[in-house]
């Protein structure tokens, strides 16, 4: 098995971080397909955690290759600051990080309408990371983005900006194409030998026999297609992203592993069926450090919703997954899973709902499992685990017919049980 993809199952900050520099490991090259800066994926370095937003999780590890492929939307000084940042942690970044010459580049501008748009929505809003995201996107399928490779074309530069300005409203009073020029053209020349054609890079390494992990950002419920539309990001986390975010063909993606915590979070708006009852969920958020890694913002916290997942494994064809923050269900006297939704009091629905009225109106039906009082943080070894933290492990592959592969008992790397080599 040459190539592994890491995709979350929900609404993003499943732990991807954690588990992509733990599969790193064995991989040589880690690729990020899609999202930009709003992602925030912890990993554990030499026992403090670093948040990275567009470097893959892999860095950390000295023979593993990082590329930033095509599908992603790149902020270049976040992304300059972010190699500043590891390379203060001692992590050498030049000669292992490259950047898709055809990823889109988040500027200024889109931040400043990212969050008038929020601002404007009033209490309607999205809940965005305020990272530009949204507006790099429609850029792109407006067809006046602009690609790294255009930095290496600077006198066509500032043509491709006018366009852009031209076709916004307000944006002139706020920006100049000489400020945004200037701003981001000596970024770009300092970044210059990162620059690749990543689509035909990561082809022939795969064809060569490289050992290649996919990293996505975001969760599948977040995906622009796939997820709870509109409460979502404007790209793809599903396994489709792969193909139009790497240039790699369905037919070369071999393992796809979902990522999900031992119960669900999600931030930022939209419905979320399976929210702890608010006095219960302050204590949990508190005792799980449930806040976003990217905004700081408190992460709503539920319980582990098998409907939606099973959902999710459906449309990336998921057979293996890796639960994380077992540890962090310790203590609760009964813990509940999700099987199903009901709606008015009628019969369980029988697909996952695509209207957000009716997600908002969802009544899970729930099955109960024994919880655990041992404190099973940093437990690498399933026997170490207590009868009913196996038994709710067991109920989750049968309810999803899927197998758990990993179970992460801590954020450190070494806080796992590997049931399953993947590699
Ligand atoms: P990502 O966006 O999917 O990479 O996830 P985030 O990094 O945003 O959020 C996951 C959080 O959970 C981070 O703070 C991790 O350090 C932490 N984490 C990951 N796995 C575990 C685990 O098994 N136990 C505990 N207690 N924390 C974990
Ligand atoms: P990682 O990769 C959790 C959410 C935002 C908001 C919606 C749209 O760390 O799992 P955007 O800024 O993308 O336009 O916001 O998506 N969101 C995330 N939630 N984890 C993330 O990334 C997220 N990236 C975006 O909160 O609801
Ligand atoms: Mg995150």
């Amino acid at each position: 098995m040459n190539t592994i993809a890491v995709i979350g199952l929900l609404w993003g900050d499943e732990g991807k971080g954690k588990i992509v520099d733990l599969l790193g490991e064995g991989a040589d090259i880690i690729i990020r397909y899609q999202g930009g800066t709003n992602a925030g994926h912890t990993v554990y370095h030499n026992g403090s955690p670093l948040v990275l937003h567009l470097i893959p999780s892999g860095i950390f590890n000295k023979k593993v290759i990082c590329v930033i492929g095509n599908g992603c939307v790149i902020d270049l000084d976040s992304l300059d600051k972010e190699i500043k940042l590891l390379e203060k942690e001692g992590i050498e970044v030049r000669g292992r990080l490259f950047i898709s010459k055809r990823a889109h580049v988040t500027f200024p501008f889109h931040i400043f309408e990212d969050k008038k748009s929020e601002k404007e929505k009033g209490p309607k809003n999205l809940g965005t990371t305020s990272r530009g995201i949204g507006p790099t996107y429609v850029d792109k399928s407006a067809r006046i983005g602009v690609q790294i490779v255009d930095f290496l074309y600077p006198d066509e530069l500032e043509s491709k900006l006018r366009v852009k300005f031209d076709s916004k409203r307000g944006m002139a009073e706020q920006y100049s194409v000489a400020s945004i020029i200037d701003g981001s053209l000596p970024i770009a020349e300092s970044l210059k030998e990162y620059f690749i054609d990543a689509v035909h890079y990561i082809n022939v390494k795969i064809n060569e026999g490289k050992k290649v992990l996919f990293e996505g950002a975001q969760g599948t419920l977040l995906d622009i297609d796939l997820g709870t539309y509109p409460y979502v990001t404007s790209s793809n986390p599903t396994v489709g992203g792969i193909c139009t975010g790497t240039g790699v063909p369905a037919s070369k993606i071999k393992n796809v592993i979902g990522v999900t915590k031992a119960y669900a979070t999600r931030v930022g708006k939209g419905p979320f069926p399976t929210e702890f009852e608010e006095k219960f969920q302050e204590q949990f958020r508190t005792d799980a450090s449930e806040f976003g890694a990217t905004t700081g913002r408190p992460r709503k916290c539920g319980w582990f919703d098998a409907f939606a997942i099973k959902y999710a494994c459906m449309v990336n064809g998921i057979q293996s997954i890796a639960v994380t923050k077992l540890d962090c269900l310790s203590g609760i006297r009964k813990i509940k899973i999700c099987v199903g939704y009901r709606v008015r009091n009628e019969k369980q629905l029988e697909s996952f709902p695509v209207h957000q009225q009716l997600l908002s109106e969802a009544v899970p039906v729930y099955e109960e499992f024994d919880g655990w009082s041992e404190d099973i943080r940093g437990v690498r070894s399933e026997k170490d685990l207590p009868a009913a933290a196996l038994d709710y492990l067991k109920a989750l592959e049968c309810i999803l017919n899927v197998r758990v592969v990993l179970v992460s008992t801590g954020p450190g790397r070494e806080d796992t049980i590997v049931r399953e080599e993947l590699w």
